[in-house]
């Protein structure tokens, strides 16, 4: 059998709008670029990575949870550098006024868009914050920022986290959330948006055994991304010398992953020092300091190794790899299937009667309801049951149970298997301890 991988984001696209997946926001004003809508399917997997995120971190008995607000006091991000430093070089055509960044594309060649040569503005600098106000009187007073990271939500609430949950490094604090860039070339579908998810997570160590640390968890996030199915040929280890370390880092490693567009960033692990604590201290005014019980109530501020993955470029890799075209070209035999993990896959099962016959129906909608208190499932009676199979290959539902007429005398089903097409026969009795072993 003949197996395509994806080979372009295109086709990806149109198999995430044309199955409920993911669509361009406010697509009916002509869409605004840079944000995107997770349909029914979508929403489901991104819920699945997170959990898997979630539980990863907080079954882990030092690692404990936060969900900071989005906007927080705007001197946090001048203590954090992103007033000064969080800046992009842009440029504009003059003849176009397509927008560029400066860093990204040879200014002495003509533009990317119209082709005029010789067109650009001179570079200036562009802070990616998105500004907002707080309260009803526009001044410079009531200014205040979307977060550009969950991280600082973490560094600000260190001390209070660790005093109430009295935890004693080393220990972390995770946070799920949205964060926002004005990205000023937004593109390649979700990889780069405006408004995005991250998982993070702020590990507070001991000064001094932060490179050890940081080996462990390295070590941990690679297995992640594998236990979530995704190839290892597909991932690459990318470390930041010392041109592009980060001012706060003594070292940084990303993960990266083979996209259709070329390899991409979907995770930082980064030794943040204690750059950001002291920071907060220097412009909170307030004392910040962990005392060390068990060496002598010594007393200093840790240091901290960040894990930092994008959900929604997690999402876009695990789309990528899963997505095969088998057999192209050949009419009958051609199908797309999405070969997600079964545990990332958004509808575990689909039951299906073979035909709209009050028996069949009666009989696939008991078992569908008993299923779907374990897991959620798809009940689908319409059309051919060549083509309701290809819509759940298409979806990444692992496992199709059709009930026939046979079933009504010997009360068993049979079970497709998405990847290999076996078809086996069960017993309606056995189904839900086959899916949980499955699954
Ligand atoms: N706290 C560290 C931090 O934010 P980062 O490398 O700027 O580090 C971490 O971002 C991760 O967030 C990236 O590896 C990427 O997966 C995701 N990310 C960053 N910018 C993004 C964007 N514009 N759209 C989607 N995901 C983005």
């Amino acid at each position: 059998m003949k197996e395509e991988n994806l080979k372009s984001m295109t086709d990806l696209v149109a198999m995430c709008k044309r199955r409920g997946f993911i669509f361009q926001s406010s697509e009916i004003y002509g869409g605004q670029g840079g944000f995107w809508d997770y349909g029914p399917l979508g929403v489901e997997l991104k819920m699945n990575v997170k959990n898997r995120w979630w539980r990863s971190m907080t079954l882990q008995k030092n690692i404990v949870g936060l969900d900071s607000a989005i906007i927080m006091h705007p001197e946090v991000w001048k203590a954090s550098g992103h007033i000064d430093g969080f800046i992009d070089p842009l440029v504009d055509c003059k003849t176009c006024k397509a927008r560029f960044r400066a860093d990204q594309i040879d200014l002495n060649v003509s533009c990317p868009n119209c082709g005029e040569s010789g067109t650009f503005t001179e570079p200036r600098d562009f802070n990616l914050m998105f500004k907002t106000q707080i309260g009803p009187v526009e001044d410079s007073a009531s200014a205040a920022y979307m977060r550009p990271e969950t991280a600082q939500g973490i560094f600000v609430n260190f001390n209070t986290v660790q005093g109430t949950m009295r935890q004693k490094v080393p220990f972390g604090i995770a946070q799920i959330g949205k964060a926002f860039r004005n990205e000023i070339t937004p593109g390649n579908f979700i990889f780069r948006q405006r408004e995005f998810e991250q998982m993070e997570m702020q590990y507070f160590v001991k000064p001094g055994s932060q490179l050890e640390e940081m080996e462990s968890w390295k070590e941990m996030r690679w297995n992640w991304h594998l236990s979530n199915g995704l190839r290892a040929d597909h991932l690459k280890w990318e470390p930041h010398g010392p041109d592009n370390l980060a001012h706060y880092a003594d070292a940084a490693i990303d993960i990266e992953f083979k996209f259709p567009h070329g390899w991409g960033e979907m995770e930082g692990i980064h030794s943040r020092t204690d750059f950001d604590l002291s920071q907060h201290e220097k412009f909170s005014g307030k004392n910040l300091n962990y005392v060390d019980q068990l060496d002598g109530n010594k007393k200093y501020l840790p240091y901290v190794i960040e894990t930092s993955v994008g959900l929604d470029r997690t999402i876009l890799a695990l789309m990528c790899d899963a997505y095969r075209l088998e057999n192209p070209g050949e009419k009958e035999k051609e199908r797309v299937v999405m070969k997600f993990h079964p545990k990332i896959a958004p509808i575990k099962f689909a039951v299906m009667p073979l035909m709209k016959k009050p028996q069949l129906e009666e009989l696939a909608s008991k078992m569908f309801g008993d299923l779907q208190e374990n897991f959620l499932g798809e009940y689908d009676v319409s059309g051919s049951i060549g083509k309701r199979y290809r819509r759940q290959d298409e979806i990444g539902t692992p496992y199709c149970l059709t009930v026939d007429f046979d079933s009504l005398d010997d009360h068993s089903v049979t079970v497709r298997d998405r990847d290999t097409m076996n078809q086996e026969r069960i017993s309606i009795d056995n189904v839900k301890s086959y899916l949980s072993q499955k699954l």
